[in-house]
């Protein structure tokens, strides 16, 4: 759980304390309760895929991604009510990601949000049809939402078709599996960690946006925002994996280095990536900047993911 924090004050600015604790949960509590509710209820036929689809779902997820939906939206002066469909599409996209990315013929991991991985429990047949299946409801529940008088259905599906397709999120997903083994240039990586990971973020500050009506200046920089965020939240990641347990992590740690993944840590060992996902963040605080304060939860967010420690 992220702590209290007052990044802008730590950059040289003074700002007012922000909760992120607080917001966090309460982030969570609204983004748990929609999603039971766009959600088929586990006895709903055929009951073993919607239970495998929750059991993923509701696994104990950090909600990093619908947090930050949740937090562009208040920057550009939204409401919760009117980002929560977009929250929530993205965790189940996310979560699709995750129940794939788990499978024996990818990342093979037994272990996801401190549980047995979903094809563990549900055998790998079921895993496959529960994320297909949250990669479909993410886009119902997205149909289903009100879209903004700038920004209606058509750019809102587009926005998360993108980020989540051939292009972006499968593209690095499919670069990543063809790396393993391989020694790359960082150009590689990049492409890789911009596209399994930084486009959905990418996508979730830019949907929290687009609920909240924001203009054709406050997406881009929302855009830059997520861009650097979510490279960041990739270095994190690989670098936790080489200094966390797995108790912590919730998944098994080390199995970058056993599947010789391509990953920061590995190219430019810890120091320089810890260096580099600082960078990347100052960058995204900088991108923050013409919302002049009101985009405190963001900050907020950006500082703790540097720092998380899960
Ligand atoms: C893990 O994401 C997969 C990556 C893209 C690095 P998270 O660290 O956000 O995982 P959960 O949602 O908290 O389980
Ligand atoms: C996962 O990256 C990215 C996606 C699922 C799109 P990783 O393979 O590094 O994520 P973890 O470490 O298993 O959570
Ligand atoms: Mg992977
Ligand atoms: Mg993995
Ligand atoms: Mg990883």
């Amino acid at each position: 759980m992220p702590h209290a924090s007052q990044p802008a004050a730590r950059l040289g600015r003074r700002v007012e304390p922000f909760d992120l604790n607080a917001y966090v949960a309460r982030a969570c509590r609204e983004v748990d309760r929609a999603l039971d509710r766009f959600l088929p209820s586990e006895k709903t036929k055929p009951a073993t895929l919607h239970k495998a689809m929750r059991y993923s779902l509701f696994a104990g997820g950090k909600r990093m991604r619908p947090a930050l939906v949740l937090a562009a939206a208040d920057a550009c002066g939204g409401s919760w009510k009117d980002a929560l469909p977009m929250a929530c599409a993205v965790e189940c996209i996310h979560t699709y990601s995750l129940i794939h990315d788990d499978l024996p013929a990818m990342d093979d991991d037994d272990f996801r949000r401190g549980k047995p991985t979903n094809h563990k429990v549900f055998g790998e047949g079921v895993a496959v049809l529960a994320g297909d299946a949250l990669l479909t409801q993410a886009f119902e529940i997205l149909a289903r939402s009100g879209g903004s008088s700038r920004h209606g259905h058509r750019d809102l599906v587009l926005e998360l078709a993108r980020a989540s397709g051939s292009l972006q999120l499968i593209a690095g997903q499919v670069a990543d599996l063809e790396g393993e083994g391989k020694k790359l240039p960082l150009s590689e990586l990049r492409y890789i960690h911009e596209r399994k990971t930084s486009a959905l973020l990418c996508a979730s500050v830019k949907l929290g946006g687009m609920s909240a009506n924001a203009t054709s200046a406050q997406l881009k920089a929302l855009k830059d925002f997520g861009y650097n965020v979510g490279l960041a939240f990739q270095i994190i990641d690989d670098i936790l994996d080489v200094t966390q347990t797995s108790e912590k992590l919730g998944k098994t740690a080390g199995k970058d280095t056993a599947a010789q993944k391509l990953t920061y840590p590995s190219l430019l060992g810890l120091e320089k990536s810890r260096r580099e996902a600082a960078r990347l963040t100052r960058r995204a605080f900088a991108a923050l900047r013409s919302f002049r304060g009101k985009a405190v939860a963001l900050e907020a967010l950006a500082d703790y993911l540097l720092r998380r420690d899960r």
